[in-house]
């Protein structure tokens, strides 16, 4: 691309609301997927990846046609090398049902899952609002009693423990079954068209392909009509009370609280029974830090042999900035343990030798590589070991080589510095490093 005025080389940015991960902000990513990994070992849960592409009926099935997600969101093209229509995928959920299906996960029995990875979704970008955003998501297959509901909601509850979040609420409701929804959504359509005009034009649409969806919207105008709407709830038979009841019970014996929002409704088409969000007040109107719910139709409509399933997944972004919030972002950690300063030359050369030897020690070393491929004076040099972080610096000059020595220089605690023998060095680091941890 050139600017046309005086012909140069313009720059390229990258996609609107798809973010770089920049290197100041790595280590807290790193810090989460620990923290992840850690949770799912302690449930025993397996890491499942699957293809950040899939064909598009994945997601149309799977998410069902009628959501927000696959009318206006999703980034659908052909392949045009072979005319294949495929999507990148904007959830893990339908996703993960088609790997187990296509490999046959749940053939000997349930099994427990999770994924973490980049989402896309064409939303309008703003503050916890991306169009690539990550997710981490648990997927429990071929279990059905209100037990791993309870579960995965524990498993969620420890996870803002661990990591430190303030103000997170649990909200919960339950979706029932397909005949009592049905029977659910004639009583609201009834409703809703007897107030027609009292509808905005996306409810009006809504009440065409998905009335429940209506009850989600955010607009004030239609708050006191939504309030007087027919409840799901009022429409559930025994089982679906049983299973809603159970699983509160279960919440309540692990003092996990919760408060039932008979409006959570979701986004997406594959839930029944039990359905989940964490909310909090502390970041603007992105406050929904996860959620999920059952899924016990998804695994046949995907082509499956009937299984009931459930899970959940987190914006990572979401919680990172709640972390940040929250002030439970851990401290930054120090790029190395030495930074190692030369003068070109046959200094270099020394400096590099020490250096792989001090990694093969284990000890983290970076090595001054000077911009312009020539030499840079130590005082600039000092800088650079300075902002790294290390604990010492170890310095080879050519006064130091002529010597078979170099200067090591206690960057943290006293700053001193001291000779030491070049064969010698890094035993000498290895007994500086023990030194200034105890
Ligand atoms: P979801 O509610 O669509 O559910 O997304 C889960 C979480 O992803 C949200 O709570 C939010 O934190 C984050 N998220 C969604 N869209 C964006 C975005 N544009 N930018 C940043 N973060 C976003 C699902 O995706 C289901 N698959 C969850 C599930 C798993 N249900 C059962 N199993």
């Amino acid at each position: 691309m050139t600017d046309s005025k005086n012909n140069k080389l313009t720059k390229i940015n990258a996609v609107r609301g798809m973010n770089d991960l920049l290197p100041a902000d790595a280590q807290a990513w790193q810090h989460l997927d620990h923290v992840l990994q850690d949770l799912t070992r302690a449930y025993g849960y397996e890491y499942l990846r699957t293809p950040i592409v899939e064909m598009t009926a994945v997601f149309q099935r799977g998410v069902g046609e009628a959501t927000d997600i696959v009318e206006k969101e999703m980034y659908s093209f052909e392949d045009r090398l072979n005319g294949e229509q495929l999507t990148l995928r904007p959830e893990g959920t339908a996703a993960i049902v088609r790997a187990v299906i296509e490999n046959n996960l749940i053939y000997e029995g349930p099994k427990r899952l999770w994924y973490t990875g980049p989402m896309f979704r064409h939303e309008r970008p703003q503050r916890g609002r991306y169009r690539q955003f990550h997710q981490f998501g648990i997927e429990a297959l071929g279990f059905a009693g209100p037990d791993i509901d309870a579960e995965i909601i524990l498993m969620g509850q420890r996870l803002w423990d661990e990591l430190g979040l303030k103000g997170v609420r649990l909200e919960i409701n339950s979706l029932g079954q397909a005949d009592e929804r049905a029977q659910h959504r004639a009583a609201l359509v009834t409703y809703f068209e007897q107030h027609k005009d009292k509808l905005d034009e996306d409810s009006q649409r809504r009440l065409l392909t998905n009335p429940l969806r209506i009850l989600d919207s955010k607009n004030p105008e239609m708050q006191a009509l939504i309030e007087g709407a027919p409840k799901l709830l009022d429409f559930l038979g025994e089982a679906s009370l049983k299973h809603f009841a159970a699983v509160q019970d279960l919440l309540k014996a692990n003092n996990i609280p919760c408060k039932i929002n008979p409006r959570l409704v979701r986004g997406l088409d594959y839930y029944n029974l039990t359905v989940f969000e964490w909310v909090t007040d502390e970041l603007g109107a992105q406050g929904t830090i996860a959620g999920g719910g059952r899924y016990d139709p998804l695994i046949e409509r995907m082509g499956g042999k009937a299984a009931p399933a459930c899970g959940w997944a987190m914006g990572m972004e979401r919680v990172l900035e709640l972390m940040k919030v929250s002030g439970s972002l851990p401290e930054s950690i120090p790029q190395c343990d030495v930074y190692m300063l030369h003068q070109g030359g046959e200094t270099l050369k020394a400096a590099l030798v020490i250096a792989e030897r001090l990694r093969n020690a284990g000890i983290d070393t970076i090595l001054f590589c000077p911009p312009d491929g020539e030499s840079a004076s130590f005082k600039s040099q000092m800088k650079k070991a300075d902002a790294s972080g290390a604990a010492y610096a170890l310095i080879i000059g050519p006064d130091e080589l002529n010597k078979n020595e170099a200067q090591l220089k206690d960057l943290r605690g006293t700053g001193e510095q001291q000779a030491v023998a070049l064969e010698q060095a890094v035993e000498a680091v290895i007994n500086a490093l023990v030194g200034s941890s105890e």
